[in-house]
């Protein structure tokens, strides 16, 4: 068994803290009820507070001679997260650690019970992609009170018991698609000549969805006051503009609406800044569908889904920004081991990992809510039809099909 040298750093600052109060919004007395009974718990009251009950796995979870990894991830069905979590799962079993990992469905509640269930499965640290990273509070008492670190991955989660997050840097994803939309229409040289654009962001319970559209709006702002660019919808705002879970088909609901409203006068569409692959999907087809114009609209996205490669190669969306999930699955795994093995959590941990990728270590950028979280943000990567295959394929991440298809390598 590996020591648990990082449970003694732990303890000094772990709290025993009752649910009462702990800013949760998702659970009630009676989901409790229910979640304890199937976890066989005795349930423990305290004057006109709840308190929190840990099964005994939870409670020796530090001295049962076993390491296991508890990994909650948002969904099994969306491409990234599939990929995010089957190779987090690999690289800790690989190195003989046990990984209990659970798929949430894309579902806050069925998030909340699988935290629970790994806190009182007895876990030894969390790794969470949160579904809403508001709505954890309670269930990540839990782990507090059983003494379970917890990391946040991808996704910031708001919530004092997450010191540490690993992430790509969300602000210049959103950058680089602002970017692409500004340098591809040349907005800085446009003079008199206006250009029409729709945003599509994304989903709002997602805080990472916010650093997008920031981001992107950092470099488009100024063409949108200037008049350059022209929003026909006149949707702009974050929320006026979001998409509900990064739906596919919401945001082709919403595109469709919108070309058939103010586009069908033969407006012209140059871009589309959308905030993620799984949106922009539908974007693409909506354009395809309901749009007459015949000049290439721009659009972006993010991830670099497979089905986005082919419609990039077929001229249907125009970047995507790349992040990479071995990149990012290797750091968070590195993190983890640091942590574990009691190690310092720092800027020196770029170097000791021997990290052949950019990461940034930053401790004032993303904040959990009560203080900033000690974060190691990758840098991402602009994909359009001119680098995807010397970036992509040649490196190996994906494999070309002969019909134009992608596949994620093994
Ligand atoms: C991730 C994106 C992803 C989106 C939808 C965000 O939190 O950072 O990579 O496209 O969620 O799953």
């Amino acid at each position: 068994m590996k020591g648990k040298k990082w449970l003694a750093l732990f303890a000094a600052a772990a709290l025993v803290v009752s649910a009462a109060g702990c800013g949760g919004t998702g659970g009630s007395a009676a989901d409790e009820t229910d979640t304890q009974e199937q976890a066989g718990e005795t349930a423990e009251e305290e004057s006109g507070d709840t308190a929190i009950v840990l099964s005994d796995a939870a409670k020796n979870h530090a001295d049962d001679g076993e390491e296991i990894i508890g990994i909650s991830m948002p969904a099994e069905h969306l491409p990234r997260w599939n990929q995010d979590g089957n190779y987090l799962k690999k690289n800790f079993e690989d190195a003989g650690y046990t990984v209990d990992i659970k798929w949430a469905d894309n579902k806050i509640d069925t998030q909340r019970q699988d935290i629970h269930d790994l806190v009182n499965d007895g876990v030894d640290i969390l790794l969470i992609a949160a579904v809403k990273g508001t709505e954890l509070n309670d269930v990540l008492a839990e782990a507090k009170a059983a003494e379970i670190p917890v990391i946040a991955y991808d996704r910031i989660i708001d919530s004092d018991s997450v010191e540490y997050y690993v992430s790509f840097d969300n602000d210049m994803v959103g950058q680089l698609e602002g970017e692409h939309i500004r340098d591809m229409l040349d907005l800085e040289n446009a003079g008199d000549k206006t250009y029409n654009m729709e945003i599509v962001s994304g989903d709002s319970n997602d805080k990472n969805a916010d650093g997008y559209y920031n981001g992107a709006m950092g470099v488009l702002q100024p063409y949108l006051d200037s008049g350059t660019l022209q929003v026909p919808s006149g949707e702009t705002g974050y929320h006026e503009t979001e998409t509900f879970q990064w739906s596919t088909e919401k945001a082709n609901e919403r595109m469709t609406n919108i070309l058939t409203s103010y586009y069908a006068d033969g407006t012209q569409l140059d871009a589309v800044l959308c905030a993620n692959d799984t949106a922009a999907i539908g974007v693409a087809d909506a354009i395809r569908d309901s749009y007459s114009g015949d000049n290439q609209v721009l659009l972006t996205g993010q991830d670099g889904d497979v089905d986005n490669l082919k419609n990039i190669m077929d001229g249907r969306q125009t970047m995507t920004v790349y992040k990479c999930l071995p990149h990012e699955t290797q750091a968070m795994y590195d993190v983890t081991v640091a942590f574990m093995n009691g190690e310092e959590i720092g800027p020196d941990l770029i170097q000791t990992a021997g990290w052949d990728f950019d990461v940034v270590y930053a401790d004032d950028r993303y904040s959990n809510g009560t203080d900033y979280m000690k974060s190691f943000l990758l840098t991402p990567l602009t994909i359009t039809k001119d680098n995807l295959i010397e970036e992509l394929v040649d490196t190996g991440f994906y494999t070309m099909n002969d019909d134009g298809t992608f596949t994620v390598a093994e």
